[in-house]
């Protein structure tokens, strides 16, 4: 079997950069390299700083202290890495189209190719290209065609390797994958390129957990497996809407429902609604997919996933405006909460995006605070809804650094983000400084509804009929 030296990796962002750290950590013998063709990252990699990390993890910025710079490389010379290495994943981005055919459907795979293109002009001897990014079914087949277009004699073996890891979690599931997927050709040379992957995991996942299909369903188990998690999700908010006309308490349903042993109780918490870069990139993708082929009911099906997700944000956002006396023109809404979930700097699709545009349409005076986004990300997730101009954004978006300042003279406060400092905020000193009548709006079901409205807060909560 070939025992791997040298891996590089391009894309060094919020997959690149932690699973490398941890195959670094856990492969010492392993020359681990991370390209980018942004410098900035890469600088901010390579920050003595630890703060500068352009990826927030738990548990991320020790590894990178003890790894970087004696077999975890960060730089910005792809070329090098290319040379360097017999196994090259890549990790760049995959958004989708926003452009030509199978806009705002299908993925982009435009840096995916400029990476094959890129191995196969640089390349001087054989290699393992490793797809880490999230793929079409299917794509592998095109990676292998440009690579062997190169027609210098080269061997070049594709493999499918998913990543499963949740933000604000990666580490821990790096650590303790439930499965480690990979996926290659049924040939000789395709079992020994998935043997040596295979390898280089089992340094610290049992090789159980292992798991080798082909790539075909290696590449469509990923963007399953994301669907089927945003489908319980949106299951779950449908009845949250039911919930709050009924008596029903969706946190109630949930465990009743997560306690049969066939269903579990994982990803059935209710809330704003999904965000995140991947749920509706890849579900829309699979949507794509299925009507390409024609399957138009398999279609339709999935796309209910994200018809349900739009309904939650704008709900919850149609539910403030309602509940603070069908007009909130002129007031002091604040968000707790800009990422998409907590324990991540990440804000790539968080409902606090469309939440707060709802509001600002409605002419509110949106200040949002969040312990981990900056304000240029939060900016620049608004713009990028083209909804206004930068200028006008500028103006109508204020961003807090503290959160009881925040609050100051208020008319309402909206949890969207399940950040664990919220609970243990002074919810009195809160109340005291803001308007009367004082909203609160529980986009997460995080806190003591019935203590807030002991201390006279007007409380909604995802699920639950007011009182
Ligand atoms: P990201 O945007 O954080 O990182 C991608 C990086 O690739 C960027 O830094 C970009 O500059 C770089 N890049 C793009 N083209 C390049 C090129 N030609 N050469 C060198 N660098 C290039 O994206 P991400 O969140 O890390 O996601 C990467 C892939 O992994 C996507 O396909 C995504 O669907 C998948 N994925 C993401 C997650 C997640 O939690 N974020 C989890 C599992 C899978
Ligand atoms: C998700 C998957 O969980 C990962 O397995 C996958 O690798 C990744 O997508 C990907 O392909 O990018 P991630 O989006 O990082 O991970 O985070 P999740 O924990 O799945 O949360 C996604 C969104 O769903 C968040 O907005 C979260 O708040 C929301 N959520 C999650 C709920 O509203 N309710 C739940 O019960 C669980």
């Amino acid at each position: 079997m070939q025992k791997i030296k040298t891996i590089s990796c391009i894309g060094a962002g919020y997959v690149g950069g932690p699973t490398m750290a941890v195959i670094a950590l856990k492969n010492p013998h392993i020359r681990v390299n991370v390209v980018d063709i942004d410098p900035e990252k890469i600088r901010q990699w390579n920050s003595e700083n630890l703060e500068e990390l352009p990826v927030y993890e738990p548990g991320l910025s020790e590894i990178i202290s003890e790894v970087r710079n004696k077999n975890l490389f960060f730089f910005g010379d792809i070329n090098r890495a290319i040379e360097e290495a017999e196994m090259i994943f890549i990790s760049v981005n995959t958004p989708t189209k926003t452009y030509g055919v199978g806009k705002g459907m299908a993925a982009d795979l435009k840096y995916v190719e400029l990476c094959a293109r890129q191995i196969a002009d640089v390349a001087t001897s054989d290699k393992i290209v490793v797809e880490k990014s999230t793929l079409p079914v299917r794509t592998a087949s095109s990676i292998k065609r440009i690579l062997k277009e190169q027609n210098r004699g080269l061997k070049f073996s594709v493999l499918s390797n998913p990543e499963f890891l949740a933000e604000g979690t990666a580490i821990k599931d790096l650590l303790h994958a439930d499965r480690v997927l990979i996926g290659g050709e049924q040939s000789e040379s395709g079992n020994m390129a998935i043997e040596a992957l295979a390898d280089i995991y089992a340094s610290w996942i049992p090789r159980e957990r292992i798991l080798t299909t082909n790539i075909w369903s290696s590449e469509l188990s990923k963007l399953t497996a994301n669907a089927f998690l945003a489908q319980r999700i949106s299951s779950i908010n449908a009845i949250s809407a039911l919930c709050e006309v009924t008596e029903a308490d969706v946190d109630e349903v949930a465990k009743a429902v997560g306690m049969d042993s066939r269903i579990g109780p994982k990803f059935l918490k209710a809330s704003v609604g999904f965000g995140g870069s991947c749920f509706q990139k890849d579900i829309l993708n699979l949507v794509y997919l299925c009507r390409h082929f024609g399957l138009s009911e398999a279609a339709d099906y999935w796309e209910q996933v994200i018809i349900m997700n739009d309904y939650q944000k704008t709900r919850f956002a149609m539910n403030m405006v309602k509940s603070m006396f069908n007009t909130v023109s002129g007031k002091k809404i604040v968000l707790f909460g800009w990422a998409f979930k907590k324990d991540t700097n990440d804000s790539r699709e968080s409902a606090a995006i469309y939440i707060a545009d709802k509001l600002i349409e409605e002419q509110a005076v949106v200040h949002v605070y969040d312990p981990k986004v900056k304000y240029e990300r939060m900016l620049q997730d608004l713009i990028d809804l083209q909804t206004r101009t930068e200028t006008e954004n500028k103006n109508l978006l204020n961003f807090e650094e503290d959160p009881y300042e925040a609050a100051k003279d208020a008319h309402a406060v909206a949890i969207i983000t399940e950040w664990d400092e919220f609970e243990t905020y002074d919810w009195q000193r809160i109340y005291k400084s803001m308007k009367k009548p004082a909203f609160v709006f529980d986009g997460r079901n995080i806190l003591d509804y019935e203590a807030l409205r002991e201390i006279g807060f007007e409380v909604s909560v995802i699920g639950k009929r007011r009182a």
